[in-house]
């Protein structure tokens, strides 16, 4: 039977590019970039907020013309927008074969069987899969970094996310799992694994937590860093700082969504823990790592939010002065809580949002940069990934603080653990000269 080929387009977050290097693999698929040569045609969408969402139809829309032309062409939706829109999108749009969750994914070969064989165009959504981690995701040869999904899902109810309606309850997996999914990425020259869920650090089974998984993946030979994310800030324990410190592979980094500086938003938005916490969380970290880099999501003008508690959120920023943040303006998602104070009139307008979001994001570029610029003169170990985007001759890589340093040098050091020099801090990334 001759392969596939496919094409492919991702939305959205880490787990959504696992996810998607999950569907090449399902299908034994042969990648393209041109839809036209495509058998079979899937956009993995995003639908953390109403933009992202909007994006993946309109780009669903696209197809329809490639669909006319050659009915044998299939073409299907994953991810969050396909679990959240499920039937109606079939109903909706006649050139669509497929819908697929997040969860579904092991399902993918039957169903294109099936709708090869039926002419059928299946929905399929269900949470109730009983292998939900089966099906491991491509990895391209020569790449020093990969992803391993740790859990799926999220236990959290957080007032504004979407999440858990379009990916589920938490589902952790088991450590031997993880550990044989590691190996065969170190057996193919991976250096660094980026452990992913939701809420990474929530990660818990039978009798094992969080810092002991750091700790048994802290002893695969060939494994280089450890990085994990996103973490949630109440489930920082002492057991979990203890390993991060101890186990010298784990990255100095941690992304931490503190979402709002103020309580009452906070609690508004069911983060379950007050400012103070999270501050106190931030400084137990650099106490047993003063070093450690501090990354953030924030959301502004999440309703309720006024001026005052916005301010709160800049001088949240300011006192502990994030290495970087992305911060986003507050979207009402379907069936969520936050949903309903936004329709009982509770919203910010949108233009204030916007202005609140501008202030901040200046606010945290310039902190970015002057956290950046203190780097100049320091030697830096960096892992080299790629070539950088705009100039060949240059390399891109990483310092376990989560710092982009791009400098010149041969693409032979891709993969390699290098030390740099660097001579200029800029708004998001390090230039450098590499030592040796
Ligand atoms: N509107 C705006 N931002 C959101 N996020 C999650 N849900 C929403 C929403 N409804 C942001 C949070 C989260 C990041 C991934 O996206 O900051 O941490």
């Amino acid at each position: 039977m001759k392969t596939d080929t496919l094409y492919l387009e991702t939305y959205g977050c880490q787990m959504n590019e696992y996810d998607s290097d999950r569907i090449q693999n399902a299908l034994g698929a042969s990648i393209t970039k041109n839809p036209k040569e495509a058998d079979i045609v899937i956009v993995n969408t995003c639908a953390i907020r109403e933009k992202a969402d909007q994006k993946a139809l309109s780009s669903l829309g696209r197809f329809k013309h490639l669909k006319t032309k050659n009915p044998e062409l299939i073409v299907g939706v994953s991810g969050c927008v396909a679990q959240l829109y499920g039937e109606e999108l079939i109903r909706r749009m006649p050139h669509l074969d497929f819908v697929l969750g997040p969860r579904a994914i092991p399902g993918l070969p039957r169903l294109i069987e099936e709708i090869r064989e039926k002419k059928s165009r299946p929905v399929e959504t269900s949470f109730d899969v009983e292998e939900p981690f089966d099906v491991l995701p491509y990895h391209e040869e020569g790449k020093p970094t990969a992803f391993v999904s740790i859990q799926q899902g999220c236990n959290k109810k957080c007032a504004y996310c979407i999440v858990p309606t379009v990916r589920g309850s938490e589902v952790n997996r088991p450590v031997e799992d993880i550990t044989a999914e590691a190996r065969y990425l170190i057996a193919k020259g991976v250096k660094e694994i980026t452990l992913i869920g939701q809420t990474v650090n929530s990660w818990k089974l039978e009798r094992l937590k969080f810092g002991d998984l750091l700790r048994v993946l802290g002893e695969l030979e060939g494994l280089e860093r450890i990085r994990f994310t996103t973490s949630y800030p109440r489930d920082i324990t002492k057991k979990m700082v203890e390993a991060m410190a101890e186990v010298p592979k784990v990255c100095r980094h941690i992304h931490l969504p503190v979402q709002s500086g103020s309580d009452k938003v906070l609690r508004l938005m069911n983060r379950t823990y007050t400012r103070s916490w999270y501050v106190d969380s931030v400084n137990r970290l650099r106490d047993a790592m003063p070093d450690i880099a501090v990354s953030s999501d924030i959301i502004v003008g999440f309703p309720g939010e006024t001026e005052d508690d916005f301010e709160q959120t800049m001088s949240l920023v300011g006192e502990v002065g994030f290495d970087s943040s992305f911060s986003f303006k507050y979207s009402p998602r379907p069936g969520t809580v936050g949903n309903e104070l936004w329709r009982s009139g509770e919203r910010v307008e949108d233009h204030t949002a916007g202005e609140r979001l501008s202030r901040l994001q200046e606010y945290q570029r310039e902190i970015t940069r002057a956290k950046n610029m203190e780097r100049v003169g320091e030697s830096e170990q960096v892992l080299v990934e790629e070539e950088s985007r705009n100039d060949s001759s240059w390399l891109s890589g990483r310092t376990e603080h989560n710092r982009i340093v791009n400098f010149p040098g041969k693409k032979e050091l891709i993969g390699e653990m290098v030390d740099v020099e660097v001579t200029e801090g800029l708004a998001n990334s390090l230039r450098g000269q590499y030592l040796n």
